[in-house]
């Protein structure tokens, strides 16, 4: 029998992190949140003094990633980087590295290899198109723009970090353009994943309506 995995994707800020993780919580499944490995590799990559651009090399690197998940920490070379990988300017490298075919197809597995029992809650942009297409419950997760700027920017002001909103604002189009635009894998919903609009919605709302579609897809006895 296949494991059940539920994906989460949708644009940046929107909340599909903090969803995913209480939602993998509450069921004792593991939790993958893949837009990590995409900045862990841009974090690599400006480390290894290779270009964002450079497909042949980010292929390489990325299919040999020194990475590792461990208690919650992100690791890079035996080091914490959980911090350093969830600064703008590396999700900014993370959207342009990502955009590369031959850069996903090198993490593909690696992501699959998540997808093991009891379950699994996964997040990002493709979870439910390419990765995990035969996941149990698709959500496709979206804020407006203004709220995910928002959240963005209570979230780093809450980490002693300065911050400019109407900055945040336009990182945050910036970047949901080009992931929206690109050839491969783009930001999209697609026709069986469920839409949860988080504009007016409170964590523990939108973490209840995911658990109510897992119920009903269990109930379903698929
Ligand atoms: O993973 P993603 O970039 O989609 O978003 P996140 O990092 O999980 O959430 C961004 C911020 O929004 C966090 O500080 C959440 O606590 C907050 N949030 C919220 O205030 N209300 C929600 N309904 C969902 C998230
Ligand atoms: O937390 P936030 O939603 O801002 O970003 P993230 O999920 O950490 O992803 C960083 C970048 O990685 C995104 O802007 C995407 O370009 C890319 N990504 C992707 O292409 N596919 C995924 N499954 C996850 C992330």
């Amino acid at each position: 029998m296949s494991v059940p995995v539920i994906t989460i994707d949708g644009p940046s800020a929107s909340g599909k992190g903090t969803v995913a993780a209480i939602v993998a919580q509450r069921l004792g499944f593991h939790y993958l949140d893949s837009g990590s490995l995409y900045r862990l590799l841009a974090l690599h990559a400006r480390r290894q003094g290779v270009a964002w651009h450079d497909e042949p090399a980010l292929a390489e690197l990325a299919g040999s990633l020194p990475a590792a998940f461990v208690q919650g920490a992100v690791l890079l070379d035996g080091n914490d980087v959980s911090m350093e990988i969830r600064a703008e300017e590396i999700g900014i490298g993370a959207s342009k590295v990502a955009a590369l075919p031959a850069v996903r197809a090198a993490l593909l597995q690696r992501q699959r290899a998540f997808g093991v029992a009891p379950g699994l809650v996964t997040d990002g942009r493709d979870m439910g198109s390419v990765v995990f297409p035969q996941a149990a419950v698709k959500i496709f997760l979206t804020a407006s723009a203004d709220e995910r700027a928002s959240r963005r920017y209570k979230q780093l002001i809450g980490k002693g970090e300065s911050a400019n909103l109407p900055q945040i604002k336009q990182d945050i189009i910036d970047r949901d353009s080009r992931d929206a635009a690109r050839a491969v894998a783009p930001l999209r919903q697609e026709p069986d994943a469920f839409l949860l609009d988080t504009t007016e919605l409170t964590i523990d709302q939108a973490v209840d309506t995911v658990l109510r579609r897992f119920g009903q897809y269990q109930a379903s006895g698929i």
